[in-house]
């Protein structure tokens, strides 16, 4: 039996990803990679959506698929290319903007966030179709599953919604892909305020941990991580978020359940926890920032790799988009 395909994204970033991007999303990709039929886009057109510097945009795209490859995908085990590179995105996402009510589009809750955000005059009409190109980016694949976050559910909601109208009106032809919550996804909180999310938009400098960084400067950042002032070592969500959090970073680099780790640190006070979270870090990040220096540094073999995997995606893209181009009547 063929395996599943996935299709996931992320977007370019500015400096590097974070932990929080890593053990909650990337991790899985590359574990996905063995499993499925895994195709992985640098959503660099998701990143215009916003105000954009254009020489950044290029830099944080290849970084972002440097980082990825560092991180282990292979692109021997899956399609890794850039969604500027296959134009077949924006020719569906064209498509499917015209089966898209305008109610609908404007129920989605994370336009009106980032929309109050960026004020009436500075939203784009780009950042209202956000979601719609997203689809876009699944639909082409036919992909059955969507690696994603609790907070991308409503979107992968309307692309079954767009994949369903468009195959009752012009008949089967889109596979209604279904999410995927990440299973062993982390949800990582700021080092310094762990009630919110580490996040490239909320965390302050010291709460957020950029896995680019040098090593030193986030060991740092967890001997400073903000915790309570008891001295139980103890995974208590509520009453020791912050202590929680380190627990939980430490069980994902590690394998070592959050039981084992009460266990391991018995009758121990915060600081020595915090100090081997540090090695703990140190040690993973090394190789990972070795592995995304070397393709950094080696800018003609980043090029192939992308320019290979953008050709596996088009294969597939340029097929579903032939296919919806003559049901719809071009
Ligand atoms: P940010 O919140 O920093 O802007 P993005 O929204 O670009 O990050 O997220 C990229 C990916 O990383 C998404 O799949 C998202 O679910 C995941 N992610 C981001 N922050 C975290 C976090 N703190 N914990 C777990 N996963 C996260
Ligand atoms: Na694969």
């Amino acid at each position: 039996t063929q395996p599943l395909r996935v299709l996931s994204g992320i977007q370019p970033t500015a400096g590097s990803f974070h932990l929080g991007n890593y053990l909650g999303a990337v991790r899985q990709w590359v574990a996905l990679q063995e499993t499925h039929d895994a195709f992985y886009a640098v959503v660099d057109m998701h990143a215009i959506t916003i105000p954009q510097d254009p020489e950044q945009l290029r830099q944080s795209t290849r970084l972002a698929a440097a980082q990825l490859l560092g991180a282990g995908l292979d692109p021997s085990r899956c399609a890794l290319f850039v969604q500027s590179h296959v134009p077949e995105h924006a020719q569906l996402a064209w498509v499917m903007n015209c089966l898209t009510g305008f109610g609908e589009a404007s129920r989605m809750t994370q336009f009106k966030d980032k929309s109050a955000r960026q004020g009436t005059e500075g939203t784009t009409v780009g950042l209202f179709t956000y979601p719609v190109l997203q689809a876009a980016d699944i639909l082409i694949y036919n992909a059955h599953e969507v690696p994603v976050g609790e907070d991308q559910r409503q979107h992968i909601e309307l692309t079954r919604d767009l994949a369903e109208r468009f195959n009752g009106r012009y008949g089967p032809t889109f596979t209604v892909p279904g999410a995927y919550i990440l299973k062993d996804a982390a949800k990582i909180y700021d080092l310094q305020d762990p009630s919110i999310k580490m996040s490239k938009s909320a965390s302050s400098p010291k709460g957020i941990v950029w896995l680019m960084d040098e090593p030193k400067a986030s060991a740092k950042k967890f001997r400073s991580a903000v915790t309570d002032t008891g001295t139980e070592i103890r995974f208590d969500r509520e009453a020791k978020p912050g202590l929680s959090n380190l627990l939980t970073i430490y069980s994902a680099l590690t394998g070592i359940s959050v039981p084992e780790l009460e266990e391991k640190f018995t009758g121990q006070l915060y600081g020595p926890l915090k100090t081997e979270l540090a090695e703990v870090f140190a040690h993973w990040v090394a190789p990972f920032r070795a592995r995304t220096l070397e393709y950094l540094n080696d800018p003609a073999e980043l090029d192939r790799i992308l320019a290979d995997g953008a050709a596996k995606a088009r294969e597939v893209a340029a097929a579903t988009l032939a296919e919806v181009y003559d049901k719809v009547g071009f």
